[in-house]
C-alpha cells in the first residue's frame, strides 16, 4: 500500500462513520507563540478541542502536514523526519473511548481497508497515577475485541501532553504491530523501543486543559484526537526496513543519486547525506510552498528554513555535488505531492526562486568564511600542538555563519585540528542565551486561546481593514503572530508607510475601539460567506463551512476565531514600529496598552 492509498482509504473510511472531511492547515500556525510550525494533526483544532463549535460537525477526518524539528540532529538515521503527514480522526464531544478504539480496531484489522492480522496487533493504555486513574475503560474495549498483549504504560509513554507548553491533553492508547523479532527480554511488550513492537496509531483521550500555571483543568467535553503518520505507517505495512526505503522516498533519493552520480546503499556516510538531503529538501519545500510561507532568515520559522537548506547544500557537497541539488529535487517533490497539495504547484516558482537565492547566499557565506580562515592560517600554523580555538572557530560561525564542519575541514586540510569541545561548549552557552530570550517572549505561557491573545486577534481584523481604507485594497494579510505582549502583522504593500499613514491607521483602529462595536459570529458555507463580502485569506484553504466574523459596521472575515464580544474592552491601540519584512511586504509591530 502506497501513501496515497492510505491517505484515501483512511479518508474514506472514516467518511463512512460519518465524518466531515476538513481540510488540512498551513504548516505555520497563527497566533501560537509557543511553536513555530504545526506539529501534529490537533494542533490547528485545539480552539474545538477546547469548546468552541467547528462548523463542519463534532466527527472530523484530515490529513495534515506537519513538522517537528526536535529531532532535526537525528535526521539521516533510517527513521527520523522533520516533515511528516498525520493522517487524523476526531470526535468533539461525540463518541469517545469506545467508539474511538472499536474504529480504529476496524480500519486497522477489516480485509476491506488494512487488513492487517489481529494476531499482530498489540496495544498500550495509561497505568494511571496520583492524578488520574489506570485506564480499565480501555483496556476492556480491547479485551473484548480479543486484542493481547495489552501494556499499561507510565504517563511518560502514554500521555500525549498539548503541541506547546499548555492546551488540551490526556491518556492515550497506542497500536502497535508486532514485526515478529524475538522479545528483547521478559519486560518487552508493546510500548518497548527494541523495534519488536512498532507504533502505528495513537488514540488520545483529551480529558483536559492545561493551562498556563500548570494545571489540568477537567474538559467540559471530552474530545479524542487520533494521529497516523503515513511515512511510518508506509513503511510497516511493506515491512520495509527504513522510512527512506518505502515508495515516498524513492524519486527523490533517485533524484539526489543522479545528481551526485552515487548510488543509495553503497556507503553508510553518503546514505546518511542522501537522507539528510532527502527529508531537508522535502521540509523546506513544503514551508515554502505554504500559502503563509516564511523566507529564510536568522530568526524563528525562517531560521529553521534557513538551517534546512544549508545543511542539504553541505551534504550536497559532501556528496560532490557542486552544481545545486536543491531545485532538482525540489521538482520532483513538488509534482510527486501535487495531488494532495496543489499549494506547491501554485507556488512552484517562488519555492524554486528562494532555494537559488539562499544558495547563493550560502555559498557568499562560504566563501567569505573560507577567505577568514586563509588570513588566520599563518597564525595558526604558528600553534606547536596544531589545534585551532574553539572559541575562535566559533568566531567564524557566529560572525560569519561559517558551519563548524566546514572549519574542521580547511583545517584538517592544512593539518590541524580544531578543539571541538571547547567549539560545543561556545555553542552551548549561546544557545541557551537565545533559549532564554525566547522564553522571555513567552512568559506569558500559552495565552493562544487566552484573554490577551484573543483581544490581539481582533485587534488583527480591525488593523487589517484600517490598513485597507487607509492605503488601498491592494493590502493583504501575509502573515500573523500574537504573543502576550504584542501582535505582529505582516501585509502587501510596495512602499514603507509615511507617519502621516501610521498614525491615520492607528487613529482609524482606536475609533471603532471607542465605538464599542459588537462582534457576532455565523457560520456559513465559503461561498455565501464570499459573496457577503467577507475577506478571506488568499491562499488559504478553507472548509465548505466556514466562521465569517463580523465587527460592527466595519469589518468582515473568515475566521476560526475567537474573538472578543465588544471592541471597547480592547484598550488602546498603539503600533510600535512598521518596518520591511520582506520584498514586497511590510511588518507592523503593535501593542494594546
Ligand atoms: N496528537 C496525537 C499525536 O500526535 C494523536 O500522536
Amino acid at each position: 500500500m502506497n501513501a496515497d492509498e492510505l491517505r484515501s482509504k483512511y479518508i474514506e473510511f472514516f467518511k463512512t462513520k460519518s465524518h466531515a472531511q476538513i481540510q488540512g492547515k498551513s504548516l505555520l500556525p497563527d497566533n501560537d507563540p509557543t511553536v513555530l510550525f504545526t506539529t501534529a494533526g490537533m494542533h490547528p483544532l485545539v480552539p474545538y478541542l477546547l469548546g468552541q463549535e467547528h462548523p463542519a460537525g463534532t466527527r472530523l477526518v484530515d490529513y495534515q502536514k506537519c513538522i517537528r524539528t526536535g529531532d532535526i540532529d537525528s535526521v539521516g538515521d533510517s527513521s527520523h523526519l522533520t516533515f511528516f503527514e498525520m493522517l487524523g480522526n476526531w470526535s468533539l464531544g461525540d463518541y469517545f473511548k469506545e467508539g474511538a478504539i472499536r474504529m480504529s480496531y476496524e480500519f486497522l484489522t477489516s480485509p476491506e481497508w488494512l487488513g492487517i492480522d489481529p494476531a499482530k496487533l498489540g496495544v498500550t493504555v495509561f497505568a494511571g497515577d496520583d492524578t488520574v486513574p489506570r485506564d480499565e475503560e480501555s483496556a476492556v474495549v480491547w479485551k473484548s475485541l480479543g486484542i493481547s498483549p495489552i501494556a499499561y504504560r507510565p504517563r511518560e509513554d502514554n500521555w500525549w501532553g498539548p503541541a506547546g507548553e499548555t492546551g488540551p491533553c490526556g491518556p492515550d492508547s497506542e497500536m502497535y504491530i508486532d514485526m515478529g523479532k524475538e522479545p528483547c527480554g521478559p519486560e518487552c511488550e508493546p510500548g518497548c523501543s527494541c523495534g519488536k513492537w512498532l507504533e502505528i496509531w495513537n488514540d488520545v483521550f483529551m480529558q483536559y486543559n492545561k493551562n498556563a500555571v500548570g494545571v489540568y483543568e477537567p474538559l467540559a467535553r471530552k474530545c479524542v484526537d487520533t494521529g497516523m503518520g503515513i511515512e511510518r505507517t508506509v513503511t510497516i505495512l511493506n515491512a520495509k526496513k527504513s522510512v527512506y526505503d518505502t515508495e515516498i522516498f524513492a524519486p527523490i533519493i533517485a533524484a539526489i543519486e543522479s545528481a551526485a552520480d552515487y548510488t543509495y546503499g553503497m556507503e553508510p556516510e553518503q546514505d546518511r547525506s542522501v537522507r539528510i538531503i532527502a527529508d531537508h529538501v522535502r521540509a523546506a519545500a513544503f514551508i515554502l510552498g505554504d500559502p503563509k510561507a516564511v523566507t529564510p532568515s536568522n530568526v524563528g520559522a525562517g531560521y529553521v528554513l534557513r538551517r534546512l537548506i544549508r545543511r542539504a547544500i553541505r551534504h550536497g557537497r559532501k556528496l560532490g555535488i557542486s552544481s545545486t541539488v536543491l531545485v532538482p529535487v525540489a521538482e520532483i517533490i513538488i509534482k510527486q505531492f501535487s495531488g494532495p497539495y496543489p499549494e506547491l504547484t501554485e507556488h512552484r516558482t517562488f519555492i524554486i526562486e528562494e532555494f537559488n537565492h539562499e544558495e547563493q547566499r550560502f555559498l557568499e557565506t562560504l566563501q567569505k568564511g573560507e577567505k577568514e580562515f586563509e588570513k588566520l592560517l599563518p597564525n595558526l600554523l604558528k600553534n606547536p600542538k596544531k589545534i585551532m580555538s574553539g572559541r575562535l572557530a566559533f568566531t567564524l560561525y557566529d560572525t560569519y555563519g561559517f558551519p563548524i564542519e566546514l572549519t574542521e575541514e580547511l583545517a584538517e586540510e592544512s593539518g590541524l585540528t580544531v578543539d571541538r569541545k571547547e567549539f560545543d561548549e561556545a555553542f552551548k552557552k549561546h544557545q541557551e542565551l537565545s533559549r532564554s530570550g525566547s522564553e522571555q517572549l513567552f512568559k506569558g505561557g500559552l495565552i493562544d486561546q487566552g484573554e490577551i491573545a484573543t483581544k490581539y486577534h481582533t485587534a488583527t481584523h480591525l488593523l487589517q481593514e484600517s490598513l485597507r481604507r487607509v492605503l488601498g485594497d491592494h493590502v493583504a494579510q501575509k502573515g500573523s503572530n500574537i504573543t502576550a505582549e504584542r501582535m505582529r502583522f505582516d501585509f502587501s504593500h510596495p512602499a514603507p508607510m509615511t507617519s502621516e499613514e501610521v498614525a491615520a491607521v492607528e487613529a482609524m483602529v482606536n475609533e471603532q475601539i471607542d465605538r464599542d462595536l459588537v462582534v457576532t459570529m455565523e457560520i456559513m458555507d465559503l461561498d455565501s460567506a464570499k459573496n457577503s463580502g467577507a475577506r478571506a485569506l488568499f491562499g488559504e484553504k478553507y472548509e465548505s463551512q466556514v466562521k465569517v466574523y463580523t465587527i460592527g459596521d466595519f469589518s468582515k472575515e473568515v475566521c476560526g476565531g475567537p474573538h472578543v464580544t465588544h471592541t471597547g474592552i480592547l484598550g488602546k491601540f498603539k503600533i510600535q514600529k512598521e518596518q520591511s519584512s520582506s520584498a514586497g511586504i511590510r511588518r507592523i509591530r503593535a501593542v494594546l496598552e
